[in-house]
C-alpha cells in the first residue's frame, strides 16, 4: 500500500486519526424500502404497544390527536403525575389527586414501567456510536444494524458527525467526498417515522458539528423530517441531574427527542439544540485504551462537584491502530471487531462494558446515563449491552428480545475514490484483521 493513498484519505492528520475508523467505506446505494418506517424483526413484544392491554380507569390518559401514530394503540400512564401545565394532558389527570388510591400503571416508558415516574437523568441507556454508518462486514462501520432495528431493539440514544459542503448538512466523515451517508433530513425522517409509531418512547440525538457551522442551519432539516413537535426544550442553560423531567412528563406532552450539538449550539438562537457539554460531561473520546478510564474528559476542566450532578456518557467503544504502510505515521483507526464479544460483554474487567460501568459507578456513585458503543448487537451474548443498562437500571432484561436484522442504512455510495481502490482498502482492512 502506498503511503500516498493513506495522505488521501486523512488529509487533515488530527481529522484521520479521530474519524478514519470511519472513511475507508465503500458504502452500498440502497433505496430505503418503506416497510422500514414501521417496526420490524424480532423485537421485544414490550416494545409493541400495540399488544398493550387496555387499563380501565386509566389517569392521565394521552390525548390520541397529540400523535400521528397510526399503528400503536395509546394507553394511559397510570398512577404517574402528569405535568398540570400540558395541554395534551386531558382533565381526567388532574381529578386523580383527589382518589384516595392511585391505580397501579402498566404501560411501559423506554420499555419498563420503572422508568416512566423516573427523571431522565435516573436512567441508564445505550447510545449506537455513528448510528448512521451501517455497512456489515466493512471496516469502516461503527454498526451492522440501521437506525429503526436500532431502535426496535433498545437504542435511546444515536450519536453522528454532521457536515456541510453545499449548504446542507449530510452525514459525512472526515470529508464528504471520502464517505457520505446521505442527508441529515433523510436519516430524521427515518427516525420521526419510528418515533410516530412508538409514542412511550424517549430517545437522545447527539451530533458532531464538524464544520462549526451556525446552529440555525439544523433547523431546516429538523422540521423538513417532522422533527419539530417533539424536540424538547429546556427550561435552563444548563441542566443537573434532577431537572431532568420525568418519561412521562416528557411522554404526555410528546417531547420526547433530546438534541445536543457538540460545539457551536446557542440556545437563544436555536431552543432545542442544547449546548451538550452544559447538559453532560464524557469519558475520553475514540479511547485505544482498553481500561477505558471513567475520567472526564469534556468539558475539560469542569470541578468534580459539578460533573457529580451532571449527566454523563460513557465512551466505550475500542479503537485499534492500524498501519497499511509500517509507518506508525500514518496509522488510524477502526473499531476492534475481534475484540466486540468482550468489549460489549455484560460482566468482566474494565474493558467490558458490564465491568466499566460498575467501575464508573463506584467513580461516581452512579451509572452513566449514556453508554456509547460500536456494534451494539454484538456481546458474549446478543443484547449485552442492554443486560448492561438494565442491571445499571435496576430492571430485568428479557435475552430474547435482541436483535432485529436490518441494515436499513440508505447510505449513498463514496464519490471520489474509485470502486477499485476502496475494494483494495477493504480488502487489505479485512485482510489485517480477520
Ligand atoms: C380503553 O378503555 C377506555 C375506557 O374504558 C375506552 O374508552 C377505550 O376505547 C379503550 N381502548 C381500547 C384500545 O380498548
Ligand atoms: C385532543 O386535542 C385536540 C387538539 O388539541 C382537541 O381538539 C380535542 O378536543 C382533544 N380531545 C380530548 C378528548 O381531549
Ligand atoms: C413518582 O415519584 C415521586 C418522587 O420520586 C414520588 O413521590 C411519587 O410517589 C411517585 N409516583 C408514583 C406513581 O410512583
Ligand atoms: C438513580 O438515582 C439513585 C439515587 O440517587 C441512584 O442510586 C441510582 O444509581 C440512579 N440510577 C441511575 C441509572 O442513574
Ligand atoms: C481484561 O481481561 C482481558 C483478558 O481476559 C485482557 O486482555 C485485558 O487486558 C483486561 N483488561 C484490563 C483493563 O485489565
Ligand atoms: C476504575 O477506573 C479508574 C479510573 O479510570 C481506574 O483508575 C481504576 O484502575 C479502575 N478500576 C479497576 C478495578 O480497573
Ligand atoms: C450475535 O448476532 C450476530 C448476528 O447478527 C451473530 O453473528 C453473532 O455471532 C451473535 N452472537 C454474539 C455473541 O454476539
Ligand atoms: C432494585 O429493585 C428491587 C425490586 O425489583 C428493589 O427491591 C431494590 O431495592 C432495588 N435496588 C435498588 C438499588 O434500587
Amino acid at each position: 500500500m502506498s503511503p500516498s493513498i493513506t495522505s488521501l484519505l486523512c488529509p487533515i492528520l488530527a481529522a484521520c486519526h479521530v474519524y478514519a475508523q470511519e472513511s475507508y467505506s465503500q458504502l452500498p446505494s440502497t433505496a430505503i424500502p418503506n416497510g422500514l418506517l414501521t417496526p420490524s424483526g424480532s423485537y421485544a413484544t414490550n416494545y409493541d404497544f400495540g399488544t398493550t392491554s387496555n387499563v380501565s380507569g386509566s389517569v392521565g390518559a394521552i390525548n390520541a390527536t397529540t400523535f400521528t401514530s397510526t399503528t400503536a394503540s395509546l394507553i394511559g400512564i397510570t398512577g404517574v403525575p402528569g405535568p398540570s401545565t400540558l395541554p395534551s394532558v386531558t382533565a381526567s389527570t388532574r381529578s386523580t389527586t383527589t382518589r384516595p388510591s392511585q391505580p397501579i400503571n402498566t404501560q411501559p416508558c423506554n420499555g419498563y414501567v420503572e422508568f416512566c415516574n423516573r427523571s431522565l437523568g435516573n436512567i441508564s441507556m445505550v447510545v449506537a456510536h455513528n448510528s448512521p454508518f451501517v455497512i456489515p462486514r466493512n471496516a469502516a462501520s461503527n454498526q451492522a444494524l440501521g437506525v429503526i432495528t436500532q431502535l426496535n431493539d433498545g437504542i435511546r440514544g444515536l450519536q453522528f458527525e454532521t457536515q456541510m459542503p453545499n449548504d446542507i448538512l449530510r452525514l459525512c466523515h472526515t470529508s464528504c467526498n471520502l464517505l457520505d451517508a446521505g442527508t441529515l433530513q433523510a436519516y430524521l425522517q427515518k427516525v420521526a417515522g419510528w418515533l410516530a409509531a412508538n409514542p412511550y418512547e424517549v430517545i437522545a440525538i447527539m451530533m458532531g458539528n464538524t464544520d462549526r457551522v451556525s446552529p440555525t442551519n439544523y433547523i431546516q432539516p429538523f422540521e423538513a423530517a417532522g422533527l419539530l413537535p417533539y424536540l424538547y426544550t429546556p427550561t435552563a442553560s444548563t441542566y443537573s441531574l434532577d431537572q431532568w423531567p420525568t418519561l412521562a412528563q416528557m411522554i404526555l406532552s410528546n417531547k420526547r427527542v433530546v438534541v445536543m450539538l457538540d460545539y457551536g449550539a446557542n440556545q437563544e438562537e436555536v431552543s432545542w439544540l442544547l449546548d451538550q457539554f452544559r447538559y453532560q460531561w464524557q469519558t475520553p473520546f475514540s479511547p485505544t485504551d482498553t481500561s477505558f478510564p471513567c475520567t472526564a474528559q469534556r468539558p475539560p476542566n469542569q470541578p468534580e462537584d459539578v460533573s457529580r450532578n451532571k449527566m454523563y456518557m460513557l465512551n466505550h467503544n475500542l479503537n485499534i491502530a492500524i498501519t497499511l504502510n509500517g509507518n506508525p505515521g500514518d496509522a488510524f483507526l477502526i473499531p476492534a471487531y475481534t475484540l466486540l464479544n468482550e468489549v460489549n460483554a455484560d460482566s468482566g474487567n474494565t474493558t467490558t462494558l458490564g465491568g466499566n460501568v460498575a467501575n464508573c459507578t463506584a467513580m461516581w456513585n452512579r451509572p452513566p446515563n449514556w453508554l456509547l458503543v460500536d456494534y451494539y448487537n454484538f456481546g458474549n451474548f446478543n443484547g449485552s449491552v442492554f443486560q448492561v443498562a438494565a442491571n445499571a437500571n435496576n430492571v430485568s432484561y428479557n435475552r430474547n428480545s435482541c436483535c432485529g436484522t436490518e441494515s436499513n442504512s440508505g447510505a449513498k455510495s463514496a464519490n471520489l475514490m474509485s470502486t477499485a481502490t476502496l475494494l483494495l482498502l477493504n480488502l487489505l482492512l479485512l485482510f489485517s484483521l480477520w
